[in-house]
C-alpha cells in the first residue's frame, strides 16, 4: 500500500484517479479549493483537506504527510480564461507548482515522493509542427496555459537535474468521460452532451476541420497507475520525463459531433462560429513513448467513450 496525495481530487480526471488508487488498496489524501471541483465527487474512502494549492497549508501537507506519490492535477485549465486572466493562470499553474516542489524539496531525499504532473500535449506543441507530435518536437505555445504547463514542466526537469527529484510529466490529449464539465480545454464533448440532451444546436468554433487526440479519463488514469511505479529514463533535457498520454488518432470536431450523435441515436443541427483566440489548429499526439517506456496504450474506442458518456449524462 502507498500513500497518495491528489491535488485536484475533487475535479474531472482526479476524482477518477482518486477512485482507482483506493480501488487498488492505497491511502489517498486529496487537496483541492473547490474552484471547480465539487466536494460530492471526492470518494469517500479518500481524506480531504480544502485548500489552495498555493498555500502553506498544501506545503506542509506535502512535507509532513509521508507521501509516496504526490499527483498534482490542481490547475486552472481553462485557456479561455487564461487568454482573460494570465496572471490568475500563471499564479496557479506556476506558483501552486512551485509551491509543491519546493515542499518536495525540503524533505530527506530518500523520503521524497515521486511528483506527477498533469501537463498538456494538446496545446503545447503549437501549430508549427505536423502532428502526431512526439515529446522532443519544438513547443510553441499559443496561450498564457501552454506557457504555464510549460514552465511548470521546466521547473519539474530542473528540479530533477539539479535536486535528483523523481518528476514525470504526462501531457494529456484532449481528455473526455463522465463527470467533465462542459467548460475548459476538452470540454466540447461535454458541451455537446448538454447540448443534445437539451435538443439544442451543437456551435462549432471556426469551420469543424480543427483536430483533437480525444482520450477517455479511464485512459488516463491507467497511465497515472503505470507511471506511479515504472522505472523511469534517465534525467536530462526537458523531454525525458514527459510522455505524452493521448490515442494517437486525430480526430476533428465534426467527428465528434457526428459521433456522439451516433451514440445518442439522436440529432441536432451543427451551427458554426468565429475561431477562437489560443486554440491550435491540429493536435495530435504520438503515444510511442509511453507504450515503449510504461508499457502504456489507450484502449477505449472513442465510438466506445462517447456511447459511456452519453449513458452517464442520461443516467442510463
Ligand atoms: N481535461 C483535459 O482535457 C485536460 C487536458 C490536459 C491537461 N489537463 C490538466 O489536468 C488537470 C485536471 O483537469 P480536469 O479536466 O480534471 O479539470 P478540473 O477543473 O475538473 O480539475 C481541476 C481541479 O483543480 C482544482 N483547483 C483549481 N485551482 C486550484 C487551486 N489553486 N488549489 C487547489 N485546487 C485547485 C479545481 O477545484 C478542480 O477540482 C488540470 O491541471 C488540467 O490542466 C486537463
Amino acid at each position: 500500500m502507498s500513500r497518495i496525495l491528489i491535488t485536484g481530487g475533487a475535479g474531472f480526471i482526479g476524482s477518477h484517479l482518486a477512485d482507482r488508487y483506493l480501488a487498488l488498496g492505497h491511502e489517498v489524501t486529496v487537496i483541492d479549493n473547490l474552484a471547480s471541483g465539487k466536494r460530492e465527487q471526492v470518494p469517500a474512502g479518500a481524506t480531504f483537506v480544502e485548500t489552495d494549492v498555493r498555500s502553506e497549508e498544501a506545503a506542509r501537507l506535502v512535507r509532513e504527510g509521508s507521501y509516496d506519490i504526490v499527483a498534482h492535477l490542481a490547475g486552472q485549465m481553462d485557456v479561455r480564461v487564461s487568454v482573460r486572466d494570465p496572471q490568475y493562470d500563471a499564479a496557479v499553474n506556476i506558483s501552486g507548482t512551485l509551491n509543491l516542489l519546493e515542499a518536495v524539496r525540503a524533505l530527506d531525499p530518500a523520503r521524497r515522493p515521486r511528483f506527477m504532473f498533469s501537463s498538456t500535449g494538446g496545446v503545447l506543441y503549437g501549430d508549427f509542427v505536423t502532428p502526431p507530435n512526439a515529446e522532443h518536437v519544438a513547443k510553441d505555445p499559443d496561450s498564457p496555459y501552454a506557457i504555464s504547463k510549460l514552465t511548470a514542466e521546466t521547473y519539474m526537469a530542473y528540479y530533477g537535474r539539479v535536486h535528483g527529484m523523481e518528476c514525470v510529466a504526462l501531457r494529456f490529449g484532449n481528455v473526455y468521460g463522465p463527470r467533465q464539465d462542459p467548460h475548459g480545454e476538452a470540454g466540447v464533448i461535454a458541451i455537446f452532451c448538454g447540448r443534445l440532451q437539451a435538443n439544442e444546436p451543437f456551435r462549432i468554433f471556426g469551420d469543424g476541420s480543427q483536430t483533437r487526440d480525444y482520450i477517455y479519463v479511464s485512459d488516463v488514469v491507467d497511465a497515472f497507475v503505470v507511471a506511479s511505479s515504472a522505472a523511469l529514463p534517465p534525467v536530462g533535457r526537458l523531454d525525458a520525463r514527459a510522455f505524452n498520454v493521448g490515442t494517437g488518432v486525430e480526430r476533428t470536431v465534426v467527428d465528434v459531433a457526428r459521433g456522439l450523435q451516433r451514440a445518442a441515436g439522436r440529432e441536432v443541427p451543427i451551427e458554426f462560429a468565429p475561431a477562437r483566440p489560443g486554440e491550435p489548429l491540429k493536435s495530435g499526439l504520438d503515444p510511442a513513448k509511453a507504450a515503449e517506456v510504461l508499457g502504456w496504450r489507450a484502449t477505449t474506442a472513442l465510438d466506445e467513450g462517447l456511447a459511456a458518456t452519453w449513458r452517464w449524462i442520461t443516467g442510463a
